[in-house]
């Protein structure tokens, strides 16, 4: 399976920004190495315009940032799957750690959102992720295992590896320029596999598992070679079309 180099974008840029981001990438990435693919997290009102960039674009990809687990109704606030969809849309991240902790979403509710836009034909990553005290207090494998087994729990246990994904992001390492250490790094995503294949025992082994935290052009290749490293999700320095090429090449 390719190695899936994911951008967020967070909440940044305009239509204008988002579309001049995603036309520069596109030119700049003309070659593209068979075993990579592009996955680009756009805010909504930049999605249709990205579409659009990316339209007939082999190995560019667009997903929301967030869903809600209905598909119509008094939601305020709220996309469906389908609204992503329609807006060009292939896939979605679920549960980021911002989500979690600023929007108080819980497991459970991450979890719905996870298996009804997977149900609705979009290809979910999942974000899993510790805080420093969590990590510091032993409890790392309970905290991403509390996480993963809840986010996929109504997650058809038949899932295709391609169609989820999940994405490991310490939040002690996100947009603090503190990237986990290759050793954290390996043990972490060693137990982020054991996890997936106790759950799908025939396809844990191959649903990709990304790393996210202060992803940079200069440690991507350390990062993305190392054991059951399937991906990168990079927030800041995705923003920058020319650091975001040098992160999918590496
Ligand atoms: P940074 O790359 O800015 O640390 O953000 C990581 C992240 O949260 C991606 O989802």
């Amino acid at each position: 399976m390719k190695k899936m180099m994911a951008a967020n974008w967070k909440m940044h840029k305009t239509r204008a920004e988002a579309r001049e981001s995603a036309a520069t990438l596109i030119a700049s990435l003309s070659s593209m190495p068979d075993d990579r693919e592009v996955v680009i997290f756009a805010p909504y009102t930049a999605l249709a315009d990205c579409a659009n960039e990316f339209a007939g674009k082999e190995g560019f990809s667009l997903g929301g940032q967030n869903v809600y687990s209905e598909d119509h109704g008094a939601f305020t606030g709220e996309i469906s799957p389908a609204m992503l969809r329609d807006a060009g849309c292939t896939h979605v991240l679920t549960g980021h750690s911002e989500r979690r902790a600023l929007f108080h979403e819980s497991s459970e509710a991450i979890g719905k959102k996870t298996a009804f836009a997977l149900k609705q034909g979009l290809k979910v990553t999942l974000c899993i992720g510790e805080t420093l005290e969590e990590r510091e207090g032993g409890h790392l494998e309970s905290v991403l295992r509390e996480q993963l087994i809840k986010g996929v729990a109504d997650v058809d246990d038949a899932v295709s590896d391609s169609d989820l994904a999940i994405a490991y992001e310490p939040v002690w390492a996100i947009g603090t320029g503190k990237v986990a250490g290759p050793v954290e790094i390996l043990e972490t995503h060693a137990l982020v596999r054991k996890l997936l294949v106790e759950r799908f025992p025939e396809q844990g082994r191959s649903i990709r598992i990304l790393y996210g935290g202060s992803v940079k052009p200069d440690n991507a290749s350390e990062i993305i070679t190392l054991d059951n490293v399937d991906g990168v999700l990079v927030g800041g320095a995705s923003l920058d079309a020319a650091s975001m090429r040098q992160i999918v090449l590496a």
